[in-house]
């Protein structure tokens, strides 16, 4: 590190939806056969926000465990990263600082790079760190991945948030100098201001993502970086989990690496359990892969992690983390499990009721029809003002 301090991610929490619908729901409405989701792109099921969840309930729902371990005290930055956007002005975070009751003496703001936002405010959060050690960062990661109905990105859709508290002497993974960068002017995955389905061009989005894995690469062994057989994981994004392993045979091949299979399952499949049955949670998706990796069984004291984090459009950035010793005693692998476990499964007519709905923008009072069970709701929308509720 360029000042000797340790900075990294002191703790991590996610939430995800009320709903899940099921990748055998949507095969049998569209006659799909359900290997291509299952094994052709590996995800079994996608969740569903109710209608009043939206990504400040989810982000509220991930961060209030990390607020009621580690209190309020030396949080003075609270950076929101989403793709899904509820205003263009006020940052969503603002509607989380206040659901969690932060100090008033608190920075909040919002960054954009499609899916690439989380890991941007993760280094604006290290780089705070950096400048005063005693200083916390509150990091929420929180996306509704929508894509139109019966389009080929229908089923990569999924919501969930991630919230990491960012520290000196961080407990769970120790975020290392230096980082591989990339940046191309693409159109592979776009969202003009007046949609709120992602407009994609799927192939395309794949080339683009693959281009962006090989130049932070390059840049990052031209930074110093360690090399490949450092890692002992990889956690990329993951839109749907098999262009995780897309991503990383690549990787190998443009390092001048075998595609030996087993060595790839050994770095990536550890990595996908929740990405799997959540589906892609845009910002949220990389550290959703971390946040397998730390839950499961194996012991990870000293290993190495990649991080390929990757945002249409697109900027990319590749980078080490090392787990912390003792990180198992601060993990929360039961309240992650509950959390995809407490989805209620939705049939299909259900879930195409909650896609299409949306509140109306004629200024009036409109309450949302009750379906979270959850920490937090959206109780509606009046004078074109949201609504909140703590539970
Ligand atoms: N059994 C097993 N496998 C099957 C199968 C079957 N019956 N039928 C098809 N498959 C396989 C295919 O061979 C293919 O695998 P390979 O890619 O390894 O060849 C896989 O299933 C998918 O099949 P298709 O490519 O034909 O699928 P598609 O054209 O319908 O769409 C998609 C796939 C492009 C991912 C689409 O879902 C999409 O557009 N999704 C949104 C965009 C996206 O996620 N892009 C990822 C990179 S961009 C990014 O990462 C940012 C982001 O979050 C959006």
């Amino acid at each position: 590190m360029s000042n000797g301090a340790t900075v990294g991610i002191h703790d991590l929490s996610f939430a995800t939806t009320e709903f899940v619908l099921p990748h055998t729901a949507l095969a049998e409405y569209n006659g799909t056969p359900v290997g291509k989701y299952h094994t052709g792109i590996g995800q079994r099921s996608m969740s569903v926000p109710a209608a009043d969840e939206d990504i400040v309930t989810l982000g509220a729902s991930a961060a209030a465990p990390i607020v009621a371990r580690h209190g309020t005290d030396g949080i003075r930055t609270l950076v929101f990263a989403t793709e899904s956007s509820i205003d263009q002005a006020k940052a969503a975070g603002v509607y989380v600082h206040s659901l969690l009751g932060l100090p008033s003496a608190t920075r909040v703001v919002e960054l954009k790079q499609a899916c690439y936002g989380a890991t941007a405010a993760l280094q604006f959060a290290l780089g705070l760190i950096h400048r005063d050690p005693t200083q916390k960062v509150l990091v929420v990661a929180s996306d509704v991945s929508k894509y139109e109905l019966d389009s080929p990105g229908e089923a990569t859709q999924g919501a969930a948030a991630v919230a990491m508290l960012v520290t000196a002497d961080p407990a769970l993974v120790r975020i290392e100098d230096p980082s591989g960068l990339f940046t191309a002017d693409v159109m592979d995955f776009w969202r003009p201001n007046y949609r709120d389905a992602a407009l994609v061009d799927g192939q395309e989005s794949i080339g683009a993502y693959l281009q962006a894995v090989q130049g932070t690469w390059k840049d990052y062994a031209e930074q110093g970086g360690r090399p490949l057989e450092d890692f002992g994981a990889f956690c990329y994004h993951q839109p749907f989990t098999k262009m995780a392993y897309k991503a990383h045979r690549h990787l190998l091949n443009s390092a001048g690496h075998d595609t030996d299979e087993a060595a790839v399952e050994r770095a990536l499949g550890r990595t996908t359990g929740y990405n799997a049955v959540i589906g892609n949670s845009y910002t949220a998706s990389v550290y959703l892969g971390l946040a397998a990796l730390l839950d499961d069984a194996e012991d990870l004291d000293g290993q190495a992690v990649g991080f390929l984090s990757y945002g249409s459009g697109s900027v990319a950035e590749f980078f080490a983390g090392t787990v912390v010793p003792g990180y198992r005693e601060h993990l929360r692998t039961e309240a992650h499990r509950e959390a995809v476990e407490r989805r209620q499964p939705i049939g299909h007519d259900r879930y195409r009721e909650l896609h299409e709905w949306g509140f109306p923008t004629d200024g009036g009072d409109h309450p949302t029809p009750a379906g979270t069970t959850g920490p937090f709701r959206l109780a509606g929308i009046a004078g074109h003002k949201r609504i909140y509720e703590k539970r």
